[in-house]
C-alpha cells in the first residue's frame, strides 16, 4: 500500500538523504534512495562501455542492475559500490541517464517494490509526484544554493576527497538545471507537499518537523 509512504523529494545536496534516513529510522521504516538506482545505472553502463546518451542500451542496464541493498552498504553485481557511485562523476551521469524516459520507466516498479506493510520513507526527485503519488506525506526538501553547496562540500571533504567550492556550486546548478529542465518527471514541488526550507534548520530540527507533519496527518 502507498498510504504508508513518506516522499521526500528535493534538489542535489538538500540533505533530504540524511534526513529521510533518520526519519525511517524513528518510525522503523524502510528506506528507498532512488537516486542511488539512477547512481547505479550510470556506474553499470560506464562499466559495460555503454555511452549515457543511448537510451534504449542504457535502459536495458537499468532493467538488468543486479543490485543489492544490504544495510548501508550497495552491492552491484557483487562488487560494494557504496562509495564509488557517489563520485560527483556519477552524480552527473545519474542526472544524464535520469533525464531518459525508457529509464524511468525502467526503474519504475523496482522503486515501487521497496513500498511494504511495514512503511517506507522514499526520496529522490519525483517521488510524491509520480513514483508514490498516494503517500500519506509528501515534503519537498531544499535549501539555499550556497548552503547545499557547502553542505557537498563538507561531505567530500569528509570521505577525504579533495573538494573545489566553487566547482561544486557550478555542478549542482547544472544538474538542478537538467533536473528541472527535463521533460519527463522533472524536479518540482508537488501541489500537495510541504516546503521544508532547510538553509536555517539543523539535520534534528528538519528530522523533528517531518515527524510532526507525520503525526499530525489526516
Ligand atoms: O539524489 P541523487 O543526487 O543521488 O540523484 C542523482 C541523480 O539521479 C539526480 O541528479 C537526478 O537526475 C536523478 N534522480 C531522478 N529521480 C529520482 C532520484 C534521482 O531523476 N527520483
Amino acid at each position: 500500500s502507498q498510504s504508508l509512504v513518506i516522499a521526500i523529494d528535493g534538489p542535489s545536496a538538500s540533505g533530504k538523504g540524511t534526513v529521510a534516513q533518520l526519519v525511517a529510522k524513528c518510525l522503523g521504516f524502510a528506506y528507498l534512495d532512488s537516486g542511488a538506482l539512477y547512481r547505479l545505472t550510470a556506474l553499470a553502463a560506464k562499466q559495460q562501455g555503454v555511452a549515457w546518451s543511448d537510451e534504449v542500451a542504457v535502459s536495458e542496464v537499468a532493467s538488468a542492475l543486479d543490485v543489492e541493498f544490504i544495510g548501508e552498504r550497495i552491492v552491484l553485481a557483487g562488487a560494494d559500490v557504496s562509495l564509488g557511485i557517489r563520485a560527483e562523476e556519477i552524480g552527473s551521469g545519474a542526472s544524464q541517464v535520469a533525464a531518459l524516459p525508457m529509464v524511468r520507466a525502467a526503474l519504475l516498479q523496482r522503486q515501487r517494490e521497496f513500498s511494504t506493510m511495514c512503511g517506507l520513507v522514499a526520496d529522490g526527485r519525483d517521488m510524491a509526484s509520480f513514483v508514490f503519488p498516494a503517500a500519506q506525506l509528501k515534503v519537498f526538501l531544499t535549501a539555499s544554493a550556497e548552503v547545499r553547496a557547502e553542505r557537498r562540500y563538507k561531505q567530500l571533504i569528509g570521505r577525504g576527497e579533495k573538494a573545489d567550492l566553487a566547482l561544486i556550486t557550478s555542478d549542482l546548478q547544472s544538474r538542478d538545471d537538467r533536473d528541472r529542465q527535463r521533460t519527463v518527471a522533472p524536479l518540482a514541488q508537488a501541489h500537495d507537499a510541504f516546503l521544508l526550507e532547510t538553509s536555517n534548520l539543523s539535520v534534528d530540527e528538519a528530522v523533528t518537523q517531518v515527524l510532526s507533519w507525520w503525526r499530525a496527518r489526516r
